[in-house]
């Protein structure tokens, strides 16, 4: 178990929470998880975009590039951004310890 690895996420009233994070689930998962606010209506098929994020910027390029249908599924998220993501696409690793996002608004 990688129990030292963390997320820290921006709720919508702009307070930072510190997440324990696990190697494997997604993102989205693990927001769920601690109880914040994201909708996360498709359950990770990247069907929905109300797992939608805003990346910090130094950040960005340690993700792994968007699949067309992440893609296709940001352009109907709520005020997309350059760092916007779909959080259920982000599979946690060691490498992303330490990772920082935003809630998006939602709809
Ligand atoms: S949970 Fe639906 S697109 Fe991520």
């Amino acid at each position: 178990m990688d129990d030292d690895l963390f997320i820290f996420v921006i709720d919508r009233d702009g307070a930072e929470h510190k997440l324990e994070a696990v190697a494997g689930w997604r993102v989205m998962e693990i927001i769920r998880e601690h109880g914040l606010p994201i909708k996360a209506e498709c359950g990770g098929a990247c069907a929905c975009a109300t797992c939608h994020v805003y990346v910090e910027d130094e950040w960005l390029e340690k993700l792994p590039s968007q699949r067309n249908e992440e893609i296709d599924m940001l352009d109907e998220a709520i005020d997309p951004q350059d760092n916007s993501r779909l959080s259920c696409q982000l599979i946690m690793s060691e490498e992303l310890n330490g990772l920082r996002v935003r809630l998006a608004p939602e709809g």
